[in-house]
């Protein structure tokens, strides 16, 4: 039997969920973004559940879109199926708050999800990042659209046309996140925090939420799905061929702009 890609608990009345799979550094796996949205859908259906927490290990949050098979995918295949939408149209109807906990890599498709949660923690060792440009795409699953809201066009603009990280002070002074804590402390405090929504009323919880995304969301469905087109259309590219194929072969990249 396959290992299960993500571990689940609860504390009180907080579902709390964990990407696990170290040795491809939490890498975003049809399994894994099966099995999360699974378990967001059944603590969001529970009554007795006030607040999620969605985190990674103390090492790592997630290192993206698994490399492996997003090379597999051709433009056609990530059309059909509409990669990695299921992923944010999986938390957008998620009714009650996630709070993300970051610590380690949040890069690519990590720094994304991260970013689909409502509210965010990160450890000191928090990095965040949009690489995908040195891999021969674009980000896919929001970052176009969630980090400019979030940190501001040119902040944006630099993360992902030169695929530097931010660290978490970064991080939080340009808003990405609410609080940056010691590694051992940055857990414990968004269970304080998770345990005292959870104390609210549920549909008031639920309603602040949804109200709060509305304003953000003004405009981005049109964004994601242009974003989506373009991202889908650069696994045409043969420099996304060389560029998932460097990685993977731990050489640099020689780039032919076609
Ligand atoms: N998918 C699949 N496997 C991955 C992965 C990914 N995104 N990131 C890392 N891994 C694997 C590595 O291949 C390696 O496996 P092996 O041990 O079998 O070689 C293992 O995880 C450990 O990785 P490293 O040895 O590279 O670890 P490191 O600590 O030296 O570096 C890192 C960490 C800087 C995050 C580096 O792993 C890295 O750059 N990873 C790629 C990150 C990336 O480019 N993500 C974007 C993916 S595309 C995307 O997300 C599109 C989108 O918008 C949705």
């Amino acid at each position: 039997m396959s290992e299960s890609t993500i571990l689940v608990e609860r504390i009180e009345k907080i579902g709390i969920i964990r990407l696990n799979r170290p040795k491809n550094l939490n890498a975003l796996s049809s399994a894994l973004i099966e099995e999360l949205l699974s378990a967001l859908r059944i603590f969001d259906k529970d009554p007795a559940i006030g607040a999620i927490i969605l985190t990674g290990s103390e090492k790592v949050f997630c290192a993206g879109a698994d490399i492996k098979e997003q090379r597999e995918l051709s433009f056609v295949r990530a059309y059909n199926t509409n990669y990695l939408r299921n992923l944010n149209d999986g938390l957008l109807g998620v009714h009650k708050p996630v709070i993300g906990v970051i610590n380690g890599y949040a890069i690519g498709g990590g720094c994304e999800l991260a970013m689909m949660c409502d509210i965010l923690y990160a450890g000191e060792n928090a990095v965040f990042g949009q690489p995908e440009i040195k891999l021969g795409t674009i980000p896919g699953a929001g970052g176009t659209q969630r980090l400019i809201r979030a940190i501001g066009k040119s902040k944006a603009m630099h993360m992902i046309l030169t695929g530097d990280t931010i660290n978490a002070s970064e991080a939080e002074s340009s808003g990405l996140v609410a609080k940056v804590l010691p590694v051992n402390e940055v857990f414990e405090a968004a269970v304080e925090t998770a345990r005292k929504i959870a104390g609210f009323s549920a549909p008031v919880t639920a309603m602040a939420k949804e109200a709060v995304n509305e304003a953000e969301e003004v405009g981005l469905k049109s964004g994601l799905h242009f974003e989506s087109r373009l991202y889908h259309s650069s696994f045409s590219l043969a420099d996304h061929v060389e560029g998932f194929g460097a990685f993977l072969e731990k050489r640099t990249p020689q780039w032919i702009n076609e």
